[in-house]
């Protein structure tokens, strides 16, 4: 099974999932084992580890593309018969840049940006990283300047998380806290208008803070901003479920993060989301290490000595007890997924912070598929 059979002709690949499971490194690796067969791919990184953002090039924060040197690959005898490209969402400024567009004014923008209410939302907000990521590839697909954009997503505590994003933002846009500040209310003209002036002294003199001054000022200058800032939201929602979209599951073999995977699955069934297959990552693989740990032990011992040989062998048989573990939690997954793709890569020695580290997370990927020379 080679993911490249799960994704070619697709046009994003989301690669979601628990956090720590893997999801950066597996993105990162889709999109060179797809930009090696051909194809001119962007992968969108959320929280790449430092070694790996290094070896891609991105030491700074690069809210834009960069192209990683086709050298590279050579270095590490890998074909590169396409482009890869990366980049390092930087939410806060995919924010800034989405209001920057759709600000009325110069005024207008600054007044937003500078102001406190607005620098909590775009930060604070729950589910705005995982907005915004979407937002960035959205933007990205709009452009139509690559075949096949790869999103790594946000390390949230839950996967669902992520999928709910566009509708929580709109939910915020619709919800009735945010109309009172802006619908013409009791105030009169706007809820902010002339005559409020003297309730948010007053506010503002029990509270000892600018804050209200700050949401009067922000409501004002976003109400009008609101609405498109909405229906974005719902175009980009719909990317989500869009049949060109590619959908994996990451996980790892661990019994919380199958369960986590097998309610997930679920999900995306109800919300009527195409799934597309599961990476177990980091799979303790039981493969030539059978045989009795008694067994190994006698054998070692006349290589070892009997005390070093009862350690190798009791680790031996750890190892063998994680790995059965993990062929169980694996098959649970593959029993709920019934037919649909499921494609295992390994619990590497190391790990996975360079460009040769990705190239065998491929060599799993892809396998039967393999492009190293
Ligand atoms: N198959 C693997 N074998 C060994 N280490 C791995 C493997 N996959 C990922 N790693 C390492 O695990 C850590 C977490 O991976 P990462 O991709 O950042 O997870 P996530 O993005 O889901 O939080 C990283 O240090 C990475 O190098
Ligand atoms: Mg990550």
């Amino acid at each position: 099974m080679s993911v490249a059979d799960l994704i070619e002709g697709q046009h994003v690949c989301i690669c979601a999932g628990a956090g720590g499971v893997g999801k950066t490194t597996t993105s990162a690796a889709i999109a060179m084992g797809m930009a090696a067969r051909g194809h001119k791919v962007a992968v969108l990184t959320i929280d790449p580890a430092k070694r790996l953002a290094t070896s891609l090039g991105l030491s700074e924060l690069a809210n834009e593309e960069r192209r990683i040197e086709p050298e590279i690959f050579a270095r590490h005898g890998i074909e590169m018969r396409g482009e890869l490209w990366a980049m390092m969402l930087d939410a806060k400024r995919t924010w800034d840049e989405m209001i920057d567009r759709r600000a009325p004014d110069a005024r207008t923008r600054d007044a937003i940006l500078g102001n406190r209410i607005y620098q909590q939302l775009s930060t604070a907000v729950a589910g705005t990283t995982e907005y915004m990521a979407l937002e960035r590839i959205y933007e990205l697909h709009e452009e139509g300047r690559y075949d096949l954009l790869v999103l790594d997503t946000p390390p949230t505590r839950n996967a669902l998380d992520f999928l709910e994003a566009p509708e929580r933002l709109s939910r915020f846009i619709d919800s009735r806290s945010l109309q009172i500040f802006l619908r013409p209310g009791i105030f009169g003209v706007r809820a902010f208008g002339r005559g409020t002036g003297l309730v948010f002294g007053v506010l503002k003199r029990i509270t000892g803070s600018d804050l209200l001054s700050d949401m009067s000022e922000f409501f004002g200058a976003f109400g009008d901003m609101a609405i498109g800032i909405r229906e974005r939201a719902s175009r980009v929602g719909e990317l989500l479920s869009d049949p060109r979209t590619a959908f994996l599951l990451v996980t790892s073999p661990r019994r919380d993060a199958i369960d986590e995977s097998i309610g997930f699955r679920r999900r995306l069934r109800e919300l009527g989301i195409p799934f597309d297959g599961a990476i177990v990552n980091r799979v303790h693989e039981a493969a030539g290490v059978d045989g009795s740990a008694e067994g190994v032990e006698s054998d070692l011992a006349a290589l070892l000595g009997a005390d070093l040989a009862r350690k190798v062998a009791e680790n031996f048989a750890d190892y063998r007890r994680v790995a059965e573990r993990d062929s169980l939690n694996v098959e649970r997954l593959r029993r709920e997924l019934g037919g649909e793709p499921l494609v295992r890569v390994p619990l590497f020695d190391d790990d996975v912070h360079d460009i040769g580290g990705l190239a065998h997370v491929c060599e799993h990927l892809f396998a039967g598929d393999a492009v190293t020379a």
